[in-house]
């Protein structure tokens, strides 16, 4: 045999059954607290302007500067697959008016995303996310119940190693005074060119740098927990509060920074330590100047973005069963052509009346068709042939016992409907 032509490409991979059905229930699992709490389902392009991410997520960032997907369209458009979800979603609420509605606007989405990263396990080039922004409010509360309603989703898929890391970078209020200070401390340290030179555009993102020796030069900076101002601290206290009352474990990790510009005040992160250096399943945070910087008016916000690939790997890696059905409850196993027409509205009825139902097709004979009705993982099958039909029966065979019942046809739906 060949080998085929074509491949996923590099860092992409397909899903197919049963992860494809594992991710289906992994997205819907993360969305279901959101839904509960009232959050509306937004959906917006895979694509958008370039500026849009270079400007919202930051053009310092490695998200901006090496891992985006940008082309210039055939009407010479300047476009890139999102990278994420934040900047798309505030653009929407922008261009739809929707902030001059009802506050605050809760929004959750569900979708794929694209960076051009160096692939690895649980880091991909196409990724998927189910993600919440709460839009138009600075109350600390919207911050707790996004990160309590992430929790809740981890905990629904049965997840037990998740932790929470929570932090603040502080507003204008308290930022300016801890950059300089950082930045003072960095300066004093021997780092390589590039670092330095990210010192002086970006100090706090070098507390991001994973290097073993810069983190162990990095012991004694200063943290922003003691340059915060008044109201920052009011803010922070109150979302640890609420998490403490929803009995929400956390940790307080002054030294969390995330890899996008727009973050003010509140940060976190959901780590899982069975997944190897790629050990974020979810993170968020705040984002009280992200609207102006896309051309908005002041609004406030705050959001996540779960990653539903390392939600599905962190499952696997505690050793829980893949969630998501496969397969049907009953099949149907005609003998001959007349039963295989009976057999087809069958099905058909049992579908409609909400039992998952399918059936041997093909012509094929009875030993074939046992071995597909076995393969689509029924409990029962319905064996029917021309006598039976003409007796007015079907033969229900329990697939575990081995079983078998001559059920009359005019009652045989409601009867497999009671036993599935
Ligand atoms: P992020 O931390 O860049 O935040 O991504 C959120 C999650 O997406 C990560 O924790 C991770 O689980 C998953 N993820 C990111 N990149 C990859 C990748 N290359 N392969 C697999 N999974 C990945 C954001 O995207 C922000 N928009 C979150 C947010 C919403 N902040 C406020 N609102």
């Amino acid at each position: 045999m060949n080998a085929p032509s074509f491949r996923a490409p590099r860092g992409t991979f397909d899903l197919v059954s049963p992860r494809g059905e594992a991710m289906l229930a992994v997205r819907d699992a993360l969305a279901a607290p959101l839904r509960s709490a009232g959050y509306g389902y937004v959906e917006t392009p895979s694509f958008e302007e370039t500026a849009l991410f270079a400007r919202g997520v930051g053009e310092s960032t490695d998200i901006v500067t090496k891992e985006m997907y940008s082309f210039t369209t055939r009407g010479g458009d300047d476009v890139t697959l999102r990278p994420e979800g934040t900047a798309p979603v505030l653009r929407a609420v922008l261009e739809n008016n929707l902030h001059r509605g009802a506050l605050p606007l809760k929004l959750w989405y569900s979708g794929s995303y694209y960076r051009y990263e160096r692939p690895q396990k649980g880091r991909y080039r196409h990724f998927s996310q189910v993600g919440a922004e709460v839009v138009g409010t600075e109350d600390p509360a919207s911050d707790a119940e996004l990160i309590v309603l992430a929790v809740d989703g981890y905990r629904a898929l049965g997840l037990t190693g998740v932790r929470v890391l929570v932090n603040t970078i502080g507003s204008n209020e308290s930022r300016p005074a801890y950059r300089a200070a950082l930045q003072e401390y960095l300066r004093g340290l021997d780092l390589d060119e590039e670092t330095a030179r990210r010192v002086e555009i970006n100090p706090l993102r070098v507390l991001d740098d994973k290097r073993p020796e810069i983190q162990k030069s990095l012991a004694e900076a200063p943290l922003i927990t003691d340059f915060l101002g008044p109201s920052d601290r009011a803010h922070h206290d109150t979302v640890r509060a609420l998490l403490t009352a929803a009995g929400v474990e956390f940790e307080d990790d002054p030294r969390l920074v995330r890899g996008l510009d727009y973050y003010t005040r509140t940060l976190f992160e959901f780590v899982h330590d069975g997944l190897g250096s790629q050990s974020a399943v979810g993170g968020g945070g705040r984002y009280d100047g992200l609207a102006e910087v896309i051309g908005g008016p002041s609004l406030p916000g705050v959001g996540f973005g779960l990653g539903a690939d390392r939600t599905l790997l962190a499952m696997e890696a505690e050793g829980l069963p893949l969630p998501g059905r496969t397969g049907v409850d009953v099949f149907a196993v005609p003998l001959g052509a007349e039963a295989a027409s009976w057999a087809f509205a069958l099905v058909t009825s049992l579908r409609r009346e909400g039992v998952a139902a399918d059936l041997a097709t093909g012509g094929r004979g009875l030993k074939g068709a046992m071995k597909a009705a076995d393969r689509s993982g029924a409990k029962y099958a319905v064996v029917v042939g021309e006598r039976d039909l003409d007796e007015g029966v079907a033969q229900v065979k329990d697939l575990a016992t081995g079983e078998q019942q001559a059920v009359s046809v005019n009652g045989l739906v409601t009867h497999l409907k009671r036993l599935v």
